[in-house]
């Protein structure tokens, strides 16, 4: 196996820069293939913290090459923001171990602005983070978007770039009653950034191909989490990109499937930022407590996630989904202390049991999630002290297991902190 995709299976934010950040020490290449911005993944090594937004999370690692693919919405401005911001801590961002896809589309300011109007004028709002993701691809997919390619030809930018100011303006003016943009401001803004880039171009493709038969090592760095899937997820309260293992393939065009293991990361309970159906949200202490411990705080939008118990419904939906082959657990450490760990085992919909998790937001939103309780481990030996899954409390392994028996995978990484070395290992997936 050459190639690892490292994925979401739930909401999103379930600890996969860590995993991945982890995991990059056994690879060559690490690739961003969907999102953009709206991405906020928190690294820390020997109690320094990392928020990474946009650049693969395998940066800090100075042998590996990140690249942003094609499947990404890449906001120019932000991403210079955060090269200069890891400079200033030493983390040093080149052509030689950074690259950006020719054919990545790019999110410009006026797909933020109508991004947030949109919201603000909403009465059922998504709670998007605003970053203009979904304006982004929607321009994508109308093909008036702007590629990385287009944007290194100040020519042909420049004329792409008005039509589309005439066409956003129009909106603003008219249906927003906004400010309209100024493009011979976007225009000198642009000349500005093309600078810096025009070095960090290349056909990620092909780079991918070649160094695959050179057996390097490539990890896929998912963004979000499956439920938020476009096609897949809780839809319309999704973020706008294919967040499962297809879109890892869309994404980077490489498609080495022979060689390709899928790897889900989940968090041991349920989080989730913005709108949407959750079924097994929790609205009393035991939410409040888990919240508190696992400091649910977007590293994005620094909104509050709302928590729940784990869902294996919507999990045993994710494995199937995705095809994946094994698990990762995190924050195992936030449930320390808790007397009764429960997990939804299945769901109840007017007297019936579902037979699988679906999209439909009325059914998500009036189901009755049927519970298993465990009992839990206490705080008397701190978990992230723990290196080695035996040494784990009798209650933690039980936990694991029953899990690992429901759903029918295994669980090959415990993370019990968020330092890069409070990891267990049960199975390392690139040995
Ligand atoms: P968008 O991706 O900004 O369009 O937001 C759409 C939905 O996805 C909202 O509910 C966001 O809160 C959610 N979302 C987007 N990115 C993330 C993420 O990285 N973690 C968790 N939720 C996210």
């Amino acid at each position: 196996m050459s190639q690892l995709i490292v994925l979401g299976v739930q909401w999103g934010d379930e600890g996969k820069g860590k995993i991945i950040d982890f995991l990059t020490e056994f690879s060559n290449i690490v690739v961003r293939f969907q999102g953009g911005g709206n991405a906020g993944h928190t690294l820390i090594v020997d109690g320094e913290k990392t928020v990474l937004h946009l650049i693969p999370s395998g940066i800090l690692h100075p042998k590996v090459i990140s690249v942003i693919a094609n499947g990404v919405v890449t906001d120019l401005k932000l991403l210079n923001e955060e090269i200069n911001n890891l400079s200033k801590n030493d983390i040093i961002v080149n052509e030689e171990n950074f690259k950006i896809s020719y054919n990545t589309h790019l999110i410009l300011p006026y797909h933020k602005m109508i991004d947030k109007y949109r919201e603000e004028q909403r009465s059922d709002k998504i709670g998007t983070t605003q970053k203009g993701i979904g304006p982004a691809y929607e321009d994508k997919a109308a093909r008036r978007g702007i590629r990385f390619q287009d944007f290194l030809d100040k020519e042909r930018f420049d004329k792409l770039l008005k039509t589309n100011v005439d066409y956003y303006n129009f909106q603003f003016e008219h249906y927003f009653g906004k400010d309209k943009l100024d493009y011979d401001e976007l225009v000198s803004q642009s000349d500005h950034l093309r600078e810096f880039f025009l070095p960090f171009g290349e056909d990620t493709r092909l780079m991918l191909y070649n160094a695959s038969l050179k057996g390097e090592i490539i990890l896929l760095e998912g963004a979000q989490g499956s439920l938020l899937d476009i096609d897949h997820g809780t839809y319309p309260y999704v973020t706008s990109s294919n967040t499962t293992s297809g879109g890892a393939i869309i994404g980077t065009g490489y498609a080495e499937y022979s060689k390709t293991s899928v790897l889900g990361v989940f968090k041991a309970y349920a989080t989730r930022v913005g709108e949407g159906p959750f079924p097994t949200e929790l609205h009393d202490e035991t939410g409040e407590l888990i919240a508190k411990n696992g400091h649910e705080i977007g590293a994005t939008t620094g909104r509050n996630r709302r928590v729940g118990w784990l869902d294996l419904v919507a999990l045993k939906y994710a494995i199937r989904i995705n095809g994946l082959t094994s698990l990762a657990i995190t924050k195992l450490d936030v449930l320390s202390g808790i007397e009764k760990i429960k997990v939804a085992v299945a769901y109840k919909y007017q007297g019936k049991t579902l037979p699988s998790f679906t999209n439909n937001i009325e059914i998500l939103n009036n189901i009755e999630p049927i519970y298993q309780s465990y009992d839990g481990w206490d705080n008397s030996l701190p978990l992230n002290t723990i290196r080695v899954y035996e040494d784990l409390p009798e209650n933690a392994k039980k936990f694991i297991k029953a899990l690992e028996t429901m759903l029918e995978i295994p669980i090959e990484i415990v993370s019990v902190g968020p330092d890069r070395n409070e990891t267990i290992v049960i199975n390392n997936p690139f040995r």
